[in-house]
């Protein structure tokens, strides 16, 4: 039976890719931080994490022991506050700032794949959800700039770690622009469109070791 891992699956994408999986026949591990009751209903195994805190991945990690899985995808992100890069102030903090912004969407994913690596099985994929925000290259524009910055950053150091496992397959995926509580209502794609393309994306990127930028319907993204 195939098998995933998906990190941050209470609502929106991770809940909507644990859907599209168990309808595949997917043996999900699933984690989310509070109540969680549509996803407990979807029969994958469900775990308490907040993927902010190292030691509770580690734990997690060593807990799940021996167990592989085809697909490894930390999902959890956060848009971070309504505010610009000139508007905040200095002092990082915690809550709705910019510091907690960073290390939840740069930082705190990366920390976690260090964990999480040894459990993708050979062949299989250790996926992050970044966002074409996070592209440098395609960056015309000043909007959502500490959201798109904090995405560059875990590109970047995505791309840092994938240098440290150049056997692995490693995937920074682009969900779309999709209709959840973070996009919004004006976003054009629907939840479940948007999983079932990266379902198929993550299929299609196993056994090719090294690492890609694409979007939910397979396009290559430029860093
Ligand atoms: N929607 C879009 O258009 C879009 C576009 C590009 C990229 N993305 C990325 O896709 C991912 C999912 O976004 P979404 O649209 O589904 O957003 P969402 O509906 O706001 O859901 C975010 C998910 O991340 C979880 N999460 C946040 N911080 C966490 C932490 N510290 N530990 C564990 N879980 C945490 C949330 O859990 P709680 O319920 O506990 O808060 C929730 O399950 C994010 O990385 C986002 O940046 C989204």
């Amino acid at each position: 039976m195939p098998s995933a891992l998906i990190i941050g699956a209470s609502r929106g994408l991770g809940l909507g890719l644990v859907k599209e999986w168990r309808s595949r026949g997917f043996d999900v591990v699933a984690t989310r931080r509070g109540d969680a009751p549509e996803l407990e209903a979807t029969g994958a195994e469900v775990h308490t994490l907040d993927m902010d805190d190292a030691d509770a991945v580690a734990a997690l990690a060593a807990t799940l022991g021996a167990r592989r899985f085809d697909v490894v995808l930390i999902n959890a992100g956060v848009k971070g506050p309504m505010a610009t890069v000139h508007s905040i102030t200095r002092e990082a903090g915690a809550g709705d700032t910019w510091g907690a912004l960073f290390w939840t969407n740069a930082l705190a994913p990366v920390r976690a794949a260090r964990h999480l690596e040894p459990l993708v099985a050979s062949g299989g994929v250790l996926a992050f959800m970044t966002s074409i925000l996070g592209s440098v290259a395609l960056r015309t524009h000043a909007m959502a700039d500490l959201y798109s910055a904090s995405k560059a950053a875990l590109n970047s150091l995505a791309r840092g770690f994938a240098a440290e496992h150049p056997t692995r397959t490693i995937i920074n995926l682009h969900p779309g622009w999709v209709k959840t509580d973070m996009g919004g209502d004006s976003a054009p794609v629907e939840i479940p469109d948007s999983c079932r393309g990266m379902a198929d994306v993550l299929a299609k990127a196993a056994g090719t070791p090294g690492q890609r930028y694409l979007d939910y319907q397979g396009n290559i993204l430029p860093w």
